[in-house]
């Protein structure tokens, strides 16, 4: 029997970065800056968010740890980690991203129950491992393969840790066979993360990691691997990670009516400058930040406006961490496109304040889309007005976007401000006030605030533009 087990307490919690924003302490659940997130294409192991709902497992002889894989399989296998590792070795840079990813200004438009995220819930790692389709193929599963002989169409994957959602019950989730026998799924039984060894804290010894997908299917702690008729019956694809339209609350939702949360919708969002700086007049600044779309659908480009959605200008992407800045296209075919991965994004200009910086990203659907390009991720963005439709008439989408308040002084700064070339001083974001009379509505955004001032200090002379923005690409993730 393996010795991978859940405790029950958090007395053997792993060591964690000081800089990472604690959300929830027990269970662990924490993210970093967001100036950490563009500072690197790959995020470095102790910055990577962590998401978990119980005490992290221990693995006491790693000898010991086995992987079953059981239910429909035709064959039943016990695999060491050794044996595992001897396979062939795949490597998959992808992007790990919460449903819960900017929870927290979901709450401005709506109250979301659960931990509170920033714009931080994900990473972009290099994963090395097995393919699931390899090893299941040991099973008796070939490629391709949409039903089993036996009848299993779901490949559930079973932790070990203790989640009170499952009351005490090991974190389990599934996706479909079809997807875990699609070796360019890449769906991975990982070991190593970044060239390293997985830490205990991403899911020592083995996890899975389904790129392109929320990342809560990417059990970490994997016990074992059960081939089911129907998909996972556990809470965490029951009764979480689901998307519900805004007539349904707590009083008559009705789980079963939607399907999990799968490939994650397009998503945007700005990391630099941070909300409420202040800037002078002339100051060039560096705005950054990421964007990622699920299933694999890469970005196609990333736009800028700084005058609250009246005009937009195309960032640079650095679309694979190899590259120098650029904006050059990397071909579908081409292995080292990096499909999973988020792009990271940047343009530098001179502001003038007051104003309000918008990002938004763009994928392009291509017109004769494989069946998994249409799932509930873009159901959802249909929803969402299209902000750019001259340009790519076929489905060209727009992401959330991200707020980013920038409350702006004018006045010569005190003396003590010179220690801050760029941006004079950080200060707390303003409350929103009223949510009338922006004079622009971007569209897409369901909410735009604009306050006009209202009082004069002394010495200075403040404007405050408010944004705020409903989060039209987040799942309804209670937890
Ligand atoms: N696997 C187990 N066993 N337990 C968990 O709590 N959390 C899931 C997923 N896998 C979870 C899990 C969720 S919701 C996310 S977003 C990712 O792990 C987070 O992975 P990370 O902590 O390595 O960033």
């Amino acid at each position: 029997m393996a010795l991978l087990i859940g405790p029950k307490d958090y007395e053997n919690e792993p060591p964690r970065h000081p800089a990472l924003r604690i959300n929830a302490k027990e269970p662990f659940n924490a993210e970093p800056p967001p100036s950490a997130l563009v500072a690197s294409y790959i995020t470095p192991i102790d910055m990577f968010y962590k998401r978990n709902h119980g005490p992290i497992p221990i693995l006491k002889d790693p000898s010991s740890y086995r992987l079953e894989i059981t239910g429909l399989a035709p064959k039943k296998l016990s695999l060491s980690l050794e044996a595992i590792r001897s396979l062939k070795k795949h490597t998959v840079v992808a992007t790990l991203q919460c449903a819960g990813n900017r929870r927290t200004a979901m709450s401005d438009t709506r109250k979301v129950k659960g931990v509170g995220w920033g714009i931080s819930a994900l990473g972009n790692g290099i994963w090395g491992g097995v393919l699931l389709s390899d090893v299941l193929e040991l099973a008796g599963i070939p490629c391709y393969t949409r039903r089993s002989a036996n009848g299993g169409k779901h490949v559930e994957f079973i932790s070990v840790d203790q989640c009170k959602e499952e009351k005490g019950g090991p974190y389990r989730a599934s996706v479909p066979l079809l997807q875990a026998t699609d070796p360019e799924a890449e769906v991975l039984l990982a070991y190593e993360m970044n060239g390293e060894e997985l830490t205990r804290d991403h899911g020592y010894p083995l996890r899975i990691v389904v790129p392109g997908v929320i990342g809560a299917r990417s059990v970490k702690w994997l016990a074992s691997i059960d081939i089911c008729p129907i998909e996972c019956q556990g809470f965490f694809q029951q009764q979480d990670y689901k998307m519900f339209p805004p007539w349904v609350d707590w009083n008559n939702i009705v789980w079963p009516s939607r399907r999990p949360l799968m490939d994650f919708p397009v998503q945007c969002a700005i990391c630099t400058p941070s909300d409420g700086s202040f800037i002078k007049t002339g100051t060039t600044v560096k705005i950054s930040g990421y964007a990622l779309s699920g299933g694999g659908r890469g970005i196609e480009r990333v736009e800028v406006s700084l005058d609250g959605g009246r005009t937009w200008i195309e960032a640079t992407r650095l679309q694979s961490g190899r590259s120098a800045p650029s904006n050059s296209y990397i071909s579908d075919v081409d292995e080292q496109r990096e499909k999973w991965a988020w792009v990271l994004w940047e343009y530098s200009t001179t502001m003038t304040p007051p104003t309000t910086i918008i990002a938004k990203a763009n994928i392009v659907v291509d017109s004769s889309p494989k069946p998994r390009s249409f799932n509930n991720s873009l159901n959802h963005i249909a929803s969402a007005p299209a902000l750019d439709k001259a340009i790519y008439s076929a489905s060209v989408e727009e992401s959330a976007i991200d707020f980013c308040f920038f409350d702006v002084q004018l006045m010569v700064p005190p003396l003590s401000w010179k220690q801050y070339p760029e941006v004079d001083r950080l200060v707390s974001r303003q409350p929103p006030q009223s949510a009338s009379d922006y004079p622009v509505k971007p569209d897409g955004l369901s909410t735009l605030v604009n306050t006009k001032p209202k009082s004069r200090v002394p010495f200075r002379y403040l404007k405050i533009l408010l944004t705020a923005f409903q989060c039209i690409n987040t799942g309804f993730d209670m937890n």
